[in-house]
């Protein structure tokens, strides 16, 4: 049998009174994060290392390499786009976009990724200006396309879709999507950058 209580004049506890729900929280953002997305500098590495731990520490399908995914990408100078948000508490998104190959030798063609968006921040449409952002400047930049591997329910509304005969081998065809911004899709297999193996 299910007790549904009835004393409403019960105060509530006052570790409630002090802390916010986390509903009422992200609210509280939504309405007054004003968030500016501006390409990185060299005082935001180490804080950019942060943002990524703490973004994909309790993600899921992840083995928690992507700070050296990042790291590795700007030593081997491969991160063609590396765009933080920030806002007035400082540096709370990252987004990465660096070169792929296509075995049919499509040339400029690139992915993105890793992103990632503070915890306590993620939800309140930061990760979604990252990435308009970051694919605005591709585009700007000549580039022919993009491909994603992630949540295709993310990542179809910035316009990615699967793409029959454009595969990144190993993962099943929707979570791997392309975004052409001159109408043409290449064909094959998608090959990362080798700093993607990077553990440490
Ligand atoms: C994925 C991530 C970058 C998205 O950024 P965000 O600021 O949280 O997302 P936005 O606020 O712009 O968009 C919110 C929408 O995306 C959806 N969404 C957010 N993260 C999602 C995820 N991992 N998978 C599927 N959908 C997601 C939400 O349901 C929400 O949908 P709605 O608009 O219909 O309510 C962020 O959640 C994050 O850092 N996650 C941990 C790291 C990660 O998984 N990165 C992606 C792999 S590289």
């Amino acid at each position: 049998m299910r007790i549904i209580s009835t004393n409403t004049h019960l105060p509530p506890p006052t570790s409630m009174l002090r802390t916010p729900p986390k509903c009422l929280d992200i609210t509280f953002k939504r309405q007054k994060l004003d968030i500016n997305i501006r390409n990185e500098k060299q005082s935001d590495v180490e804080l950019i290392h942060r943002v990524i731990v703490l973004a994909f520490r309790d993600a899921p399908h992840t083995d928690h390499t992507e700070q050296f995914i990042v790291k590795a990408l700007r030593r081997a100078d491969a991160l063609f786009l590396s765009q933080v948000a920030e806002s007035d508490e400082g540096v709370i998104g990252h987004v990465a976009i660096s070169p792929v190959n296509t075995s049919d030798g499509s040339a400029n063609w690139f992915g993105l990724g890793p992103i990632s968006v503070l915890p306590e921040y993620q939800r309140t449409g930061v990760g979604s200006k990252l990435i308009e952002s970051a694919l605005s400047d591709l585009r700007k930049a000549g580039a022919a396309g993009c491909v994603v591997l992630g949540d295709p329910s993310y990542y179809g509304r910035f316009g990615f879709k699967v793409v029959d005969g454009l595969v990144f081998p190993g993962v099943p065809v929707e979570y791997f999507q392309a975004l052409s911004f001159d109408g043409a899709f290449p064909q094959g297999d998608v090959t990362y950058h080798e700093a993607f193996l990077a553990q440490g």
